[in-house]
């Protein structure tokens, strides 16, 4: 009785309580009491629009999501514009962090032909202004999955360009450090390379705040070993910044377990890891979805997206819900306090220039912001001649970059719907694997 009375307590003190803030600090994030942070993460996607306006809504999922532990949401697609309070005082009071993509349809980072130009800075420097000022902002991406193959390495300098660029802006406007990191997609033949790339370097200002990786290669009754976690895990072992997962949650076979999750925010992984994002709210045609909203009106052909409900009280998808929920109710790491924590791991080496896996002479200096990207500087920056800035095309007028096909590739716009398709490319690969 007494333990039920202190357990009411707590919980109305901590709804009263502001949400502590999260920064990184060595390996690992922390919150602004000093306790670490594993996050359990939903993908809150409304792709293109911006699912942090309607507060209404904002509510509805909040206390749903809240329901099973959920601390974190990542959303893909924002309006600086728009008036985020509600919705972000909403989930504050849920104890629910943001994580969130910078970029959106017509500013990605292209893949083919990479810029960091200056309206691309104007748009993402828009996204930091409106949300730095929200306790639970947790994190900024600055790209989702550019880089998808060898060919496309080229493009990582550009990501970390943009990274160098958002952390110096922060740091100008004198706004609390939020980390700002990438989410890549998982592909085995970049990724050692990518994640080690991003990182590198002596000079902590051009490189990530966090690194984080859209993976689906759990599927159905797999483990830890069988995954390929291992191996991943083993590669997150001396990674001297903060790692996670910001997709996860291969749906095929049916009925997804999440069986993952144990080992993410298990012993083995969590004194590397930093927890997980699930794909994804909204129940649609992918067949990812937490929640739905409703029957899909009608189902044509062309335009899919367009029929499943997106808004209105969210029905649990069974038994996917209530498996994440078993799940993350059962493992709650406490990991280290800040205090006792003193990070020791030095940044990884970055990684020579390898012909058709990794065509980025990592020692090259990274573009300046406005450069356009040709055949020199492409050669500048693989032969490592440290050309980029010296021959750079200063162009403050630089057109900004238009989605490509890729990144757009369904009907509803979503950057992260393009990322799916190479999460699963790699599934299908694993299957093959192991057949
Ligand atoms: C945000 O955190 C700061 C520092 O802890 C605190 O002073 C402020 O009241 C918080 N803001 C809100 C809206 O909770
Ligand atoms: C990617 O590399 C292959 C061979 O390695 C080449 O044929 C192809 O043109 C390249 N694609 C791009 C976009 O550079
Ligand atoms: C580190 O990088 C930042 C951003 O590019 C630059 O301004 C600074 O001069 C660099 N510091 C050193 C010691 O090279
Ligand atoms: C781990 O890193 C090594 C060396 O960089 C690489 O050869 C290997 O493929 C990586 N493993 C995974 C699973 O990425
Ligand atoms: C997931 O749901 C299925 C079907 O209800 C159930 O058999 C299974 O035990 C659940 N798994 C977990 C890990 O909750």
């Amino acid at each position: 009785m007494r333990a039920t009375i202190f357990a009411g307590l707590a919980a109305l003190a901590a709804s009263v309580t502001a949400i502590p803030t999260i920064s990184a600090k060595g390996s690992k994030l922390f919150t602004s009491d000093g306790h670490q942070f594993f996050i359990k993460g939903i993908a809150y996607q409304l792709s293109p629009d911006d699912p942090l306006i309607d507060n209404t809504q904002c509510k509805l999922d909040a206390s749903l999501m809240s329901t099973i532990g959920a601390n974190a949401i990542r959303v893909y697609h924002v309006d600086p514009t728009g008036d985020h309070r509600g919705c972000m005082s909403t989930f504050a009071d849920a104890g629910i962090h943001l994580f969130v993509d910078l970029d959106t349809v017509g500013t990605y980072i292209l893949s083919d032909t990479p810029e960091w130009t200056r309206n691309q800075y104007s748009a993402y420097t828009k996204v930091v202004d409106e949300f730095q000022q929200y306790n639970n902002t947790a994190g900024f991406f600055v790209g989702n999955e550019i880089l998808t193959n060898a060919n496309s390495s080229i493009a990582a300098p550009y990501v970390k360009a943009a990274a160098r660029d958002i952390k110096a802006y922060r740091d100008s406007k004198g706004y609390r450090k939020i980390p700002v990191g990438y989410s890549a997609a998982d592909i085995p033949s970049l990724r050692p390379n990518l994640q080690n790339y991003l990182a590198c370097g002596t000079n902590a200002s051009e490189a990530l705040d966090f690194f984080s990786l859209n993976a689906y290669e759990w599927c159905g009754d797999s483990s830890y070993d069988l995954s390929g976690y291992s191996e991943l895990n083993q590669n997150a072992s001396n990674y001297n910044i903060p790692i996670f997962f910001s997709e996860t949650g291969c749906n095929k076979p049916e009925p997804r377990t999440f069986a993952d999750q144990a080992a993410i925010l298990g012993d083995r992984m969590n004194p590397y890891w930093s927890g997980a994002i699930i794909y994804e709210r909204i129940a649609e045609a992918n067949n990812y979805g937490l929640v739905s909203y409703g029957t899909p009106i009608s189902a044509t052909v062309s335009d899919q997206e367009a029929s499943y409900i997106r808004s209105g009280t969210p029905t649990p998808i069974s038994p996917d819900f209530s498996n994440l929920s078993k799940q993350w109710k059962t493992l709650t790491p406490t990991g280290v306090s800040e205090s006792a924590y003193s990070p020791a791991l030095t940044p990884p080496s970055c990684p020579a220039y390898t012909s058709d896996v990794w065509e980025v002479n990592g020692a090259v200096a990274l573009p300046t912001l406005g450069q356009t990207y040709d055949a020199g500087v492409r050669s500048s920056i693989t032969a490592g001649t440290a050309a980029a800035s010296a021959s750079g095309k200063a162009s403050g007028t630089a057109a900004s970059a238009s989605p490509s096909a890729s990144h757009t590739g369904s009907a509803s716009g979503g950057n992260e719907i393009a990322g799916m398709s190479a999460g699963l490319v790699v599934v299908m690969l694993g299957f093959v694997w192991w057949l």
